[in-house]
């Protein structure tokens, strides 16, 4: 079984450790973190989480792709194609290894501080303001009511009201509402207002909507 998710906060997403919480006797787990170049100890803390567990992480990868939080702004174009190319090679030996069953770790070459100390008080005090983070979200004139910023939340966390969305405060802070609405007409904050939105090229809008579909 393999686990792909991003980083947040230097570990994975609330909801994702929640789901590890649920696994049960998995002969070989690998995970592959997709981070904006912070991966600070998340492996670790995966381990970690998995031994509470009684479950083995087998492997674990970190790639380094494009920054999708939107409020520290976007990642410049050449350096987003950079991170692709270099993802591919990666994603190649991922697959090398996961296919042998292997054992592997990508190591961690963040600092000490940026590895333990700052990322566990980050996740362990700040994530409970998380869900409730999306007040800071807001629309501009050009929202048109089309619902797609609704369809690709993979949480359920928008309905659109009288044409516009309202957000119900269990956001995960993925972005995708923000980076996906064709209007661009979604801001968090004053922070988002000039930013160019991020897509990966091989991933189109209707896959982000049925990914995100619960029905
Ligand atoms: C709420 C949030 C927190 C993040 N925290 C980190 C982090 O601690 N370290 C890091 O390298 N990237 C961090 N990122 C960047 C994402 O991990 C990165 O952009 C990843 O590629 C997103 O994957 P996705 O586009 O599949 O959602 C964060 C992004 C968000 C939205
Ligand atoms: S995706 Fe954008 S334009 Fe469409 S309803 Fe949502 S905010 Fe409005
Ligand atoms: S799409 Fe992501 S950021 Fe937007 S409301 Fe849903 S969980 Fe929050």
């Amino acid at each position: 079984m393999g686990i792909v998710c991003p980083i947040y906060m230097y570990n994975v997403p609330l909801i994702v450790a929640d789901f590890i919480k649920k696994l049960k006797n998995i002969p070989y787990l690998f995970l592959v973190l997709a981070g904006g170049g912070e991966p600070g100890n998340a492996i670790k803390s995966v381990k970690k989480l998995c031994a509470t567990q009684d479950l083995k992480l087998n492997a674990a990868f970190n790639l380094t792709m494009p920054s999708n939080y939107a409020p520290y702004g976007s990642t410049p174009q050449d350096k987003q194609q950079e991170m692709f190319s270099k993802s591919e090679k990666k994603i190649e030996f991922i697959a090398d290894v996961v296919t042998a069953s292997e054992k592997y770790f990508d190591e961690n070459n963040t600092s000490f501080f940026r590895s333990n100390i700052y990322p566990g008080i980050l996740y362990k005090l700040g994530y409970k303001f998380i869900p409730k983070m999306d007040k800071s979200f807001n629309i501009d004139e050009n929202c048109n009511g089309c619902g797609i910023c609704e369809k690709v939340c993979p949480v359920d966390n928008i309905s659109i009201l009288d044409q516009k969305p309202e957000w119900d405060h269990q956001c995960q802070q993925c972005f995708a509402c923000l980076q996906w609405c064709p209007q661009e007409a979604i801001q968090y904050g004053q922070k988002t207002i000039d930013i160019t939105r991020y897509h990966h090229p091989n991933v189109t809008l209707n896959e982000i909507m049925q990914s995100s579909s619960r029905k």
